[in-house]
């Protein structure tokens, strides 16, 4: 059992947006709002935005990633980015035992304080990844994900929606830009690095399946999921957003 003074600690673990909190916090209880997407989408983007934009409007939040912020759940980050694993359900296990983590550790203890959490990518990477993408049964993942989340529900999943064509050009234009602005050596070792993340090198069958299966848990579930066009600008991205999730506060404010 983890005491209080260590959920304390471990909500150190990351960071606050710079202004640390707003001085009233207009939720009673905090929301739990997860983005999903394929590789490319911009999420991390979205969701930074996201966490300073409700700190902004009063509501206290924070902002988490899949798998990470706990100490093990580096660790799997650190390992499923650079190693191969053969088996799927292994990598299930994985990425289930980092989020088990998360939740007690941090996601579980800020909502309790009414601190609304984002988290980039939740169940539904699982789903999409090693379900839709990887052939594990669907059914094999919800009990997984059921046993890790227990009671834990996202009010609003936000689904950033890519055609994985346009992500994978995204993606490279990026990688030669910052290869470009290296020397020689250096960029010997960055595009190393970047060929270490595996799951960006996977076959464009794979990304397809990732994005449909995306799609259609989405379609399944309308009043809990937003999908928003990740092909649009930055700002534009980032005002679709805004506007549900201000119409989900909205409905939760405090009076
Ligand atoms: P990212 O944070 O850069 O998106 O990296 C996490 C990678 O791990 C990403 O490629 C998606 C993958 N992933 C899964 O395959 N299953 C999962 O359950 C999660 C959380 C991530």
């Amino acid at each position: 059992m983890i005491s209080k003074k260590t959920s304390e600690k471990n909500l150190q673990l990351f960071t606050f947006p710079k202004d640390g909190k707003s001085s009233k916090n207009i939720l009673d209880k905090g929301l739990l709002i997860t983005f999903e997407g394929g590789e490319g989408s911009g999420k991390s983007t979205q969701c930074k935005r996201l966490v300073n934009k409700l700190v902004s409007e009063g509501v206290n939040s924070i902002l988490v990633h899949e798998p990470g912020n706990t100490p093990m759940g580096e660790q799997v980050r650190k390992w499923i980015k650079s190693k191969s694993i053969k088996n799927p359900i292994a990598e299930t296990y994985l990425f289930c035992a980092a989020r088990a983590e998360l939740c007690k550790a941090v996601i579980e203890p800020a909502l309790d304080k009414g601190i609304t959490v984002i988290v980039d990518r939740f169940i539904h990477s699982t789903i999409a990844y090693q379900g839709y993408g990887k052939g594990v049964p669907l059914d094999v993942i919800d009990q997984l994900n059921t046993i890790t989340i227990k009671d834990l529900s996202p009010d609003l999943t936000i689904l950033l929606d890519i055609d994985p064509d346009l992500s994978t050009q995204r993606i490279n234009k990026n990688i030669n830009i910052e290869l470009s602005s290296l020397n020689n050596n250096k960029k010997k070792s960055k595009r190393e690095n970047f060929e270490g993340n595996k799951y960006e090198n996977m076959s464009m069958s794979f990304h397809h399946k990732v994005r449909n299966g995306y799609l259609e848990m989405a379609n399944e579930q309308r009043s809990s999921w937003s999908i928003v066009g990740a092909h649009q600008s930055e700002s534009r991205v980032a005002d679709s957003i805004w506007k549900r999730v201000k119409r989900l506060i909205d409905t939760h404010k405090s009076n």
